[in-house]
C-alpha cells in the first residue's frame, strides 16, 4: 500500500522556514518577490495598455470615413505632364488640412498594367518626400519630382531616381464620377509599384521585409484590398 503523503502547512513556522512568525503564511522572501514581479507587472503595463488600447480602439472606433474630392474635367489632364491640385486630406483643421498632389491621365504605353482592383484611369501622385516628408515639386523641363530637404530626386512615374527617398512617391485612388475626376484616399507603392492600401509614413520601406517592419496605420482610410 502506497505511503500517503501528508499535506504541509500553511504556516511558514511549521514549515521551520528561517525568521518564520508564528500565524505567518508567506515567507517574507516570496512577499517580496510577489511585490517586484507585481511592480514589474504594473510599469510594463502602463506603457503597453495605452499604445495597444490605441492601435485596437482606432482599428475599431477611429478608421476615418473615405471620402472623394473633385477636381474638375477629364479634358484638363494629358499623359505626358502633371497638373498640381491643392485637396483636403484632414478635414476640420483648416488649411493644414490640405495637401498638393500632382495628377496626369493614365497611360498604358508607360504606366505600370491597371490595378485591377481599382482601374485608376488618372494618376495622383502625393508632394510628400518618402525621405522625411519634405514637399517635393514637379519640374517639367527635367520631367522629375525635386526634393529641396536632401536632394531627392523622383522619375515620372514617381519611382526613386536618386538621394535618401526609400520608396516611390504615394499615390490616391482616382475616379470619374458626373463628368468630374475625384480624388480618394492615399496609398503606398513599393518599387514594384505594388500597393499597400493602408499608407505608409515616409521613411519607411515596404520593400522585401520592410513590408513587415513597417505595418500601415489602423486609422487609415482603406479602399480596394
Ligand atoms: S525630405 Fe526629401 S530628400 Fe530628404
Amino acid at each position: 500500500m502506497p505511503e500517503r503523503r501528508e499535506k504541509p502547512s500553511k504556516y511558514t513556522e511549521d514549515r521551520r522556514f528561517a525568521g518564520a512568525f508564528e500565524g505567518e503564511t508567506v515567507s517574507r522572501r516570496r512577499f517580496m518577490t510577489l511585490t517586484a514581479h507585481g511592480a514589474g507587472g504594473l510599469a510594463v503595463g502602463m506603457f503597453a495598455l495605452p499604445a495597444l488600447g490605441f492601435a485596437a480602439g482606432s482599428a475599431l472606433f477611429d478608421r476615418p470615413e473615405v471620402t472623394w474630392e473633385s477636381i474638375g474635367d477629364p479634358g484638363q489632364f494629358t499623359t505626358n505632364t502633371y497638373v498640381p491640385k491643392v485637396i483636403t486630406t484632414v478635414y476640420g483643421i483648416g488649411e493644414v488640412g490640405k495637401t498638393t498632389i500632382y495628377v496626369r491621365a493614365y497611360d498604358p504605353a508607360q504606366d505600370p498594367p491597371k490595378d485591377p482592383a481599382i482601374g485608376n484611369d488618372f494618376i495622383a501622385l502625393s508632394n510628400r518626400c518618402m525621405h522625411l516628408g519634405c514637399p517635393v515639386r514637379y519640374v517639367d523641363a527635367a520631367k522629375r519630382f525635386l526634393c529641396p530637404c536632401h536632394g531627392g530626386v523622383y522619375g515620372f512615374q514617381g519611382e526613386v531616381s536618386g538621394g535618401p527617398p526609400v520608396r516611390p512617391l504615394d499615390r490616391f485612388y482616382t475616379r470619374v464620377r458626373n463628368g468630374q475626376v475625384e480624388v480618394g484616399p492615399r496609398y503606398s507603392v513599393n518599387s514594384q509599384f505594388n500597393r499597400y492600401p493602408s499608407y505608409r509614413d515616409p521613411g519607411q520601406i515596404i520593400d522585401g521585409v520592410g513590408e513587415y517592419l513597417y505595418p500601415g496605420r489602423f486609422s487609415t482610410p482603406k479602399l480596394g484590398d
